[in-house]
């Protein structure tokens, strides 16, 4: 049951797509206080009570112990002490042990804070504006107070099926050919590739929806070129757009008052990669529609997926903020600089980034209604995808295109995925991305994966390959890395055919992966879920944070500690451990419930079949370059069935939006105690 309470006057943020209505009676499912600056809500949380949600966010599974704000920030350094990522997903579940659990989602695309028991360890506290829309949400258990939720939400954006390939990026492909080399590196080695992705070092002086004609000349047939060899490529697109005389897009823009504006009314200034930038006021209808249609030029020259990024939106620094603090570093010239003026000097320019000032001194034009831009910070991002996927659905209506964002907030879920950012090369990152995972599919970000082998820093042979193993079961399977980092392309390593065996088995489970996803799409389901969500009876489940139930099928238990030879596993019940050290090369063994250790070498792949449940693996010819050689006529079954197993298999044409309707889903039936080996 969905109560939804509204309190002062609410901004519509879209992120509710059901119509519920007001709530007749007071709040009461936490004590609601009014402060000055706004509401907070508490309650009390028992011992064994775990809080689940909050999407991309730090720390664990479960959020007790920490606080987390929603405020879309842009930093790359993913400490256990941050308390705010790129996104805002204010959706949270407080499970009780005694009483009755239920969801909360605060519609406020301003500050929130969540106190889950950071202050006071037993106390969950959350601090919203004083308009904002609260949905509670109580049901049967975990998964129907997701379902609900994401009922009210609407359907998870459904990317195109080429889109579960694995994919190749980097900071720094800085012409064509490093392209070419990169789709070389994995097909001369047999190795599956179904995308390259193309980030700032396309464009030209990083304007948006251009490209560099020196590093790629003729671009389109660059793009045919590519297609030919099964790969897709994927430009970046920032939020920034650069100030240069004879630039169209700016030019435009400056034209048909799209940008956001200053105290002014003047084109509010930015710094990002280009230099000085104006920012698209995609909160303003008009400008969505004449930035999204920006796509177009791309799409034109065979581009079928798109990344949008620093659309926190990221400011290095403002015009007026670059001012001040240069005046002020200059006083400090020839002082004998002590301790406190040599801090305050350097934090002068550690200031200038993502400032609170800068945010608090530009407007949107909400469509007629003029809004201070850090009281719908939240939705920036949200609303330069939707501008792109509004464009996408005139552009080609029934067309499936990539896109993704950094940042976002409920409800972009239907526009676009989410990748998790500026990771690091540690093992600590490999975990966080585990953890993310569920959060994330409770917020209905399905889409979504991290930069496999770490963003930042060097990704070593053994974090490649572990990382690896962990993402060949993420929907957006992506290795990505920062400039000046060590190369992280897999043929950049020893072990090759460790490496493609791991790919290889992401491609034969690839049939399982994307059945289970559009199940989980087109049903408003998790596709990764705590074990507690499908286990609630099991008084341990609720405390597994490094395992996953992927799709219906399965468990898994990836290895995420450096020199680790395998790992405690929990079973909460019986399951087929299968084992893999190649696509071809497996074995299958029933494990009891409960505690277990399992060798897991650094090339292999163990996963878990629950039982009296199966899944489809494919055959694969020895030279499969991407996903288009899969062949559904060679699928191989593993299943684990005491009784017997059924499995539901989700097929489409993987581009085009007619989702195969449910009548149509093929049932597959194992014969009774089968059992794989
Ligand atoms: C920041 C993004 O998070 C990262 O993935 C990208 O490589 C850089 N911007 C450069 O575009």
């Amino acid at each position: 049951m969905i109560k939804k309470y509204t309190f002062g006057q609410p901004l519509e943020t879209g992120a509710a797509v059901q119509a519920i209505a007001a709530h007749s009676q007071p709040f009461d499912l936490m004590h609601l206080a009014h402060t000055q600056d706004g509401i907070c809500l508490s309650c009390r949380m028992d011992t064994q009570d775990v809080v689940y949600g909050l999407g991309e966010q730090m720390r664990g599974i479960n959020k007790r112990g920490f606080s987390y704000v929603s405020y879309a920030t842009d930093d790359s350094f993913h400490t256990e002490s941050r308390h705010a990522l790129y996104s805002a997903h204010n959706f949270l579940i407080l499970n009780r042990t005694n009483g009755a659990s239920f969801g909360i989602f605060i519609d406020d695309p301003g500050t929130v804070v969540f106190d889950v028991g950071e202050t006071q360890l037993d106390q969950l506290v959350i601090r919203a504006g004083k308009d904002c829309v609260i949905y509670t949400i109580e049901g049967n258990g975990l998964k129907d107070i997701v379902k609900q939720f994401r009922e009210l939400i609407g359907r998870s954006y459904i990317p195109p099926k080429w889109a579960f390939g694995y994919q190749q990026s980097r900071w720094g492909y800085a012409c064509a050919q490093d392209i070419r080399n990169v789709v070389q590196g994995y097909h001369g080695k047999n190795i599956p590739l179904d995308a390259v992705y193309m980030d700032i070092d396309y464009m030209e002086r990083f304007k948006d929806f251009t490209v560099d004609a020196e590093k790629f000349p003729d671009f389109a047939d660059f793009v045919e070129e590519m297609r030919g060899q099964g790969i897709h490529l994927v430009p970046i697109i920032d939020a920034g757009v650069k100030i240069e005389e004879g630039y169209p897009v700016y030019e435009e823009g400056v034209k048909g008052n799209y940008f956001c504006k200053d105290g002014d009314g003047n084109d509010f200034i930015g710094a990002v990669w280009p230099g000085r930038s104006h920012f698209p006021d995609v909160l303003n209808a008009d400008a969505r529609a004449w930035f999204g249609g920006k796509y177009r030029v791309l799409i034109e020259q065979g581009i079928d997926g798109f990344w949008n990024d620093m659309n926190e939106p990221a400011i290095f620094y403002s015009d007026q903020n670059l001012k001040k603090a240069m005046e002020a570093i200059l006083s400090f010239k020839d002082q004998n600089l002590g301790l406190h003026e040599f801090y305050q000097m350097k934090g002068l320019v550690d200031g200038l980034s993502n400032s609170e000032e800068d945010y608090k001194s530009f407007y949107h034009n909400m469509d007629g209604v003029k809004i201070r831009h850090d009281q719908v910070h939240n939705l920036y991002g949200y609303n330069m995808t939707k501008a792109a996927s509004e464009a996408f659905d005139q552009i080609a209506p029934n067309k499936r295109i990539l896109l993704f964002s950094r940042s976002s907030y409920i409800g972009m879920h239907r526009y676009g995925g989410i990748w998790t950012g500026d990771n690091a090369s540690w093992w600590s990152h490999l975990l966080l991305s585990i953890q993310q995972m569920p959060s994330l599919n409770m917020c209905g970000i399905l889409y979504t994966g991290s930069d496999i082998g770490g963003f930042g820093g060097d990704a070593t042979e053994d974090l490649l390959l572990r990382w690896l193993a962990f993402g060949i079961f993420t929907p957006l399977m992506r290795n990505h890395a920062a400039a000046g980092t060590r190369e992280q392309e897999i043929y950049q390593f020893g072990h090759t055919e460790d490496f493609r065996n791991i790919i290889r088995i992401r491609y034969g489970l690839l049939p399982y992966l994307y059945s289970e996803f559009m199940k989980c799409a087109l049903n408003n389901e998790m596709y990764f879920r705590p074990l507690a969500f499908d286990y609630p009876q099991d008084t341990h489940a609720p405390q597994v944070e490094d395992q996953l139930m992927v799709g219906d099928s399965i468990m898994i238990a990836p290895v995420y500690k450096q020199n680790a030879t395998g790992r405690y596993v929990w079973l909460p019940e019986d399951m087929l451990m299968v084992r893999m050290k190649s696509l071809e090369e497996r074995t299958c063994k029933v494990v009891e419930q409960g505690h277990h250790y399992v060798d897991i070498a650094l090339n292999e792949v163990v996963f878990f079949v629950k039982k009296n449940h199966m899944l489809p693996v494919a055959a694969l010819d020895d030279d499969v370059k991407n996903i288009s050689g899969i062949d559904a006529g060679r699928y191989e079954w593993i299943g684990y069935a005491e009784e017997a197993a059924e499995y539901v298999l989700y097929e489409d044409d993987g581009v085009s939006k007619e989702y195969t309707p449910r009548e149509d889903w093929k049932r597959i039936i194992l014969a009774e105690r089968y059992l794989s080996n």
